[in-house]
């Protein structure tokens, strides 16, 4: 069985602190812009060796770098970024795996400096209260990221943002993925969450790219910050603790490895489909849900395939008469923190109606406010950031939820049994689903 092995059975405080140490750029820290280098009259950027077409570079210069001078110089052909580390207590197996990481799936190299090695640009992991870095390089300045409070997927990230990253949040088309809920952001953080004119490269909007937060990041109440408009990948949202296929595919464009790697290969154009490209080895790195050589064999779209790989309990139900169930229901539920959404779709102009049959997560008694306990939250609507949680015996047989309007979101989260030395001995609950007409509707 697959769980996302992640902090989200824990407790809500743990969560928090997780959220704002990971994600936190604080674009105020962020030197000012240099000019822009010369454009030719055929509309070509040179930077350093390498000549950058129109198009590139309005893909460079927009996706989510502030300019192109954020990006780290090649010289003689490599993009090598030397870096110290001055925090002294520095986990250097973190460190490395996150440096070992972007270095196996991009052509960029770290490289640690020695003693007494001067340099004007380095990359400096310093300590500082806190885990945000300075997005990219800037001529004669030092790339500073913070990393005392860094944990987990969070050194990935915050070098990212040393790679001239911005947040996934931020992108041009965030707004056709995520509802960004303003009052529950706290004002300190709101520049991170601010709308970026961005152009895409034709890489799609990732919700488990290491630059996205999770929905509770840098919230000043608790509740959801970020909604997903695709309500499936509300739980999984920022969970992501891997470069993903389009983190990679964005560093390879953004610092032109895949066009070393054409010439290389002698391809004068990317064989690999289905938004694959081309790698050192000139074989195809395929996105989720695609295989082959060519990455020519379609099984699924990269998002249905994240959710079957990662949150594979979700499910969207739309026939009326289905039965809406937790995993093992009548049975003990599962032991472990797995989270999951269950999408009660109806057609247009009906509304979503369940109507619940039996309700068991836990002895009511023991959980005041549902902690330490498995919930269900239930929301009425997409638009609608945070729903009601239930827990105990919360719901009674027979009672019924409706959706505002087609949509009725369940989201389940189990309490984390196996970590906490618990067991599981609850029904979970069953539930029938049908639809009604929205009046006047047409
Ligand atoms: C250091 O990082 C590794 C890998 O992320 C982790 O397993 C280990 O627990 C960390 N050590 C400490 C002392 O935090
Ligand atoms: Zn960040």
């Amino acid at each position: 069985m697959m769980a996302l092995k992640m902090v989200r059975g824990a407790p809500p405080q743990a969560l928090l602190a997780l959220c704002l140490t990971c994600c936190v750029a604080p674009l105020s820290a962020a030197p000012p812009l240099q000019g822009a280098p010369q454009r030719l009259d055929d509309g070509y950027v040179p930077v350093g060796d390498i000549l950058y077409s129109a198009e590139d570079w309005a893909c460079l210069h927009a996706k989510n770098l502030m300019s192109v001078e954020r990006l780290w110089p090649r010289t003689e052909g490599e993009v090598k970024i030397p870096y110290i580390i001055t925090y002294k207590e520095m986990n250097m197996t973190m460190l490395e795996e996150a440096i070992g990481a972007w270095e196996a799936k991009t052509c960029i190299k770290f490289l640690k400096m020695e003693e007494g090695d001067k340099r004007a640009e380095y990359l400096e992991f310093r300590a500082g209260g806190g885990c945000f870095t300075v997005t990219g390089y800037v001529e004669g300045e030092v790339t500073v990221s913070i990393v005392d409070t860094c944990k987990g997927r969070s050194v990935k990230h915050e070098i990212g943002h040393a790679l001239g990253m911005r947040h996934e949040h931020k992108r041009s088309d965030r707004d056709n993925n995520v509802i960004v809920v303003r009052e529950n952001i706290d004002p300190k953080m709101a520049s991170n969450f601010e709308f970026s004119e961005t152009i895409n490269c034709g890489i799609p909007y990732d919700y488990f790219s290491l630059m996205h937060y999770q929905d509770t990041a840098a919230s000043i109440n608790g509740k959801r910050v970020l909604v997903a408009k695709d309500p499936r990948f509300q739980d999984i949202m920022g969970e992501g603790t891997e470069i993903t296929h389009w983190n990679a595919k964005l560093a390879n464009t953004m610092y032109k490895c895949v066009d070393d790697w054409l010439e290389a290969c002698g391809q004068t154009s990317d064989p690999c489909e289905n938004g694959g490209y081309i790698q050192k080895d000139c074989s195809c790195a395929c996105p989720l849900g695609t295989s082959g050589d060519k990455c020519q064999e379609f099984a699924m779209s990269y998002r249905d395939a994240l959710l079957e790989k990662y949150s594979p309990y979700t499910s969207v139900i739309n026939t009326p008469g289905a039965e809406v169930t937790s995993p093992g229901y009548p049975n003990d539920g599962p032991q472990e923190a797995i989270r999951y959404t269950q999408v009660m779709q109806a057609p247009k102009c009906k509304k979503a109606v369940v109507t619940f049959t039996d309700f068991q997560l836990g002895e009511e008694d023991d959980m005041p406010n549902c902690k330490y306990t498995s919930t269900l939250e239930i929301r009425t609507d997409v638009s609608v950031g945070d729903g009601k949680i239930f827990c105990g015996e919360g719901i009674k047989n027979q009672q019924v939820f409706k959706s505002d309007n087609s949509e009725l979101i369940f989201h389940y989260k189990n309490y984390d049994f196996l970590g906490n030395g618990g067991e599981n001995a609850y029904r979970g609950y069953t539930a029938v689903f049908t639809t009604e007409d929205i009046p006047g509707c047409r």
